[in-house]
């Protein structure tokens, strides 16, 4: 397995971030070195899974940043895929509001020029209002994939999962594109 590229998964607090262990290895079938980053509160929703996930990628799991002068403990990104992405995520990084590492990481990804894939997971209430079309739109601007609507995830219904589940694929090809 080639272990060239480091792919940072970045999951905020949506049910699909209960499949990560399987994506994990899925994106390290496909040849990436996968770095683990979590809102505050997917890490607690995946507390007990910490350990487990840290030793599946190798790396340690980040949901926080670090503190000044303490070094970067993880390769540097070639790509970042931010999935799945709440509503808050989406909105908190369209607006530059950048209280999650995970979100502060996508925000200056934008100036470096870093490759960044996004598949929102949101239903269809979040959706009409009205900020979040503007997120959506502020990040295709500034180079963000988007994977939403057409070709990318489509909204549920409150409280309803789609039966075929979250695209976790067509997220993962759309990385292996970037
Ligand atoms: C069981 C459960 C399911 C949720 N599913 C979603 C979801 O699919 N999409 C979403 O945007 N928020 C969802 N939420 C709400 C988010 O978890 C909540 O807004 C949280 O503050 C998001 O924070 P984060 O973006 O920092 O992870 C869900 C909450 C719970 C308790």
């Amino acid at each position: 397995m080639t272990t060239s590229r480091t792919l940072y998964l970045f999951c905020s607090a949506a049910p699909p971030v209960f499949d990560v262990a399987r994506v994990i290895e899925e994106a390290q079938t496909d040849g990436w070195d996968l770095c683990l980053g979590l809102t505050p509160s997917a890490a607690r929703w995946l507390e007990d899974s910490l350990d487990g996930l840290a030793a599946l990628t190798g790396h340690p799991v980040r949901a926080d940043y670090k503190r000044s002068g303490e070094p970067d403990v993880w390769p540097k990104a070639d790509v970042i895929l931010f999935a799945p992405a709440t509503f808050n995520s989406i909105n908190a990084w369209g607006l530059g509001l950048t209280n999650s590492f995970v979100v502060g990481v996508v925000a200056e990804g934008i100036g470096k020029g870093i490759r960044t894939v996004t598949m929102p997971c949101v239903n269809a209430a979040y959706v009409q209002h009205p900020q979040f079309e503007q997120s959506v739109a502020t990040l295709r601007a500034a180079g963000v994939t988007v994977l939403y609507g057409e070709g990318g995830f489509a909204p549920n219904q409150p409280g309803q999962r789609r039966p075929e589940g979250y695209p976790w694929r067509l997220a993962l090809d759309a990385v292996g594109a970037a």
